[in-house]
């Protein structure tokens, strides 16, 4: 027996689900309370959704339950099967400690001169006085980091070659359609419409191939790849040339879109939040800017939902759900609890000030345990850097009086317009 859930049939919680996320969880969450089933699409088991902080540690705590469903259908075609996203158990285990350490916080300061020059040029060409949509120059933005950062290719012709592939592997695994007519093929069979991607990442794996060969052995290098090729497993080895590719194209999806949208979610808050943009200023305090970003990932997480298969037993709201059953913190509604966050809906950085820090398991836009975000210190870096690189060159301010609606893409929720701003000179 799993907790209640809404009674109509799967196709419609589906469409509630891609159309209207927000408004579907809020009335389960009325209904139904802290824990509640979901039927998806393309599933043929109920997901249980949770939003209760305690609960949330029980999931993330157990290190061996297993990866949420449908992760792997929707993204072997795009990061590979070895890829850190999609292995399990002691090959998971095994790429996250060789993984870790050039994802470690105190190493980010290597990247910050990157991202604020990446940010300063893309800035530089927005248009002044006139509305814009700043997601997509924050989707430039990550990706351009991306590709210096993590890949660290220089040769101009290959990274301008790189850049293009990857713009279209991105373009091709954020479409609507791709998410649809996957979630039919699997129910109809039909024509794989993953083919596509298959093809695209072939070619990005030649070039990479390609750099791999040339780079191997040179050493020194700053940027992920160069780490990477560094790194050695705990019995000695390194990672096969296939395998880098893996994990930098996994990189590649899983920290591109999700900053840009996080960067995008900001502005659109700060820009509606005159007083707030007031205080941040050109981003030169640090406590505030960082209130500010944990605020933002708070009020709108760009990843809604990061589960687990259980591998054993778990009870939750006096319900034993048991093993085999897929279980998801609804990240947005454990965002929203008014006993932990005291006017919940609202976009007060301040209550970040003075020493407080997220209360663990009430905020985890990054998920948690031994599948928690491994880029999470590069994410906040760079939303740091981007924010005060972007507010110390121009002054930002609402296209629109309405704030933006949340609308889901792909795996995340973004901003519905894009975040229409108008910039200024400073
Ligand atoms: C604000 C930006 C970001 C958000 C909100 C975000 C969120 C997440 C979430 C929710 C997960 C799943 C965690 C879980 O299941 O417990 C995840 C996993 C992951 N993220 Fe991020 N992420 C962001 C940026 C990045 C960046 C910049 C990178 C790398 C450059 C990255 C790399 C990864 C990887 C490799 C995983 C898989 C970890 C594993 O399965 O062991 N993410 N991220």
């Amino acid at each position: 027996m799993l907790p209640p859930g809404p009674a109509e049939p799967p196709a419609i919680q589906s469409a509630r689900w891609l159309l209207r996320p927000i408004s579907f969880m809020a009335s389960c969450r009325r209904r139904f309370g802290e824990a509640f089933s979901v039927r998806f699409l393309g599933f043929r088991t109920p997901m249980v959704m949770l939003s209760d902080p305690e609960a949330i540690r029980a999931l993330y705590t157990e290190r061996r339950h297993g990866l949420p469903p449908g992760r792997g259908v929707a993204l072997l075609p795009v990061v590979g099967p070895r890829s850190v996203l999609l292995l399990e158990g002691p090959e998971h285990l095994a790429r996250r400690k060789l993984m870790l350490p050039p994802f470690h916080g105190e190493r980010m300061r290597a990247y910050e001169a990157t991202v604020r020059e990446v940010v300063e040029r893309d800035v530089a060409g927005w248009p002044r006085g006139d509305p814009f949509a700043a997601h997509p120059r924050m989707q430039a933005i990550t990706l351009e980091v991306i590709v210096r950062a993590v890949f660290g290719v220089t040769d101009p012709v290959r990274g301008a070659r790189l850049r293009e592939l990857l713009r279209a592997l991105l373009d091709a695994t954020a479409s609507f359609g791709l998410q649809f007519g996957f979630m039919l093929a699997r129910r109809l069979g039909g024509p794989d419409p993953l083919d596509k991607l298959r093809r695209r990442r072939e070619q990005i794996d030649t070039l990479l191939l390609a750099e791999i060969r040339e780079r191997r052995g040179a050493g020194g290098g700053e940027d992920i790849l160069s780490l990477l090729l560094e790194a050695r497993f705990e019995d000695g080895g390194a990672m096969a040339d296939q395998e880098i590719c893996d994990q930098l194209v996994t990189l590649l999806v899983a920290g591109h879109e999700t900053t840009a949208t996080a960067l995008a979610w900001t502005l659109e808050l700060l820009v509606h939040h005159p007083a707030a943009l007031e205080r941040l200023g050109d981003g030169s305090d640090p406590a505030y800017l960082k209130a500010v970003i944990s605020e933002s990932l708070r009020l709108r997480p760009v990843v809604p939902l990061a589960g687990r298969r259980l591998s054993s037993d778990m009870t939750v709201d006096g319900w034993v759900l048991p093993a085999g059953t897929d279980v998801t913190p609804s990240i947005w509604l454990a965002h929203t609890r008014a006993d932990v966050y005291p006017d919940p809906f609202a976009f007060r950085p301040e209550r970040w000030l003075d020493g407080a820090s997220p209360p663990g398991y009430a905020w985890v836009p990054f998920g948690g345990g031994v599948r928690r975000c491994l880029g999470a210190a590069f994410a906040e870096m760079e939303m740091r850097v981007a924010l005060a690189a972007t507010l110390g060159a121009v002054k930002v301010e609402a296209a629109q009086a309405a704030p933006e609606r949340v609308a889901r893409r792909n795996v995340t929720f973004s901003p519905a317009r894009g975040t229409r701003i108008v910039a200024w000179e400073t």
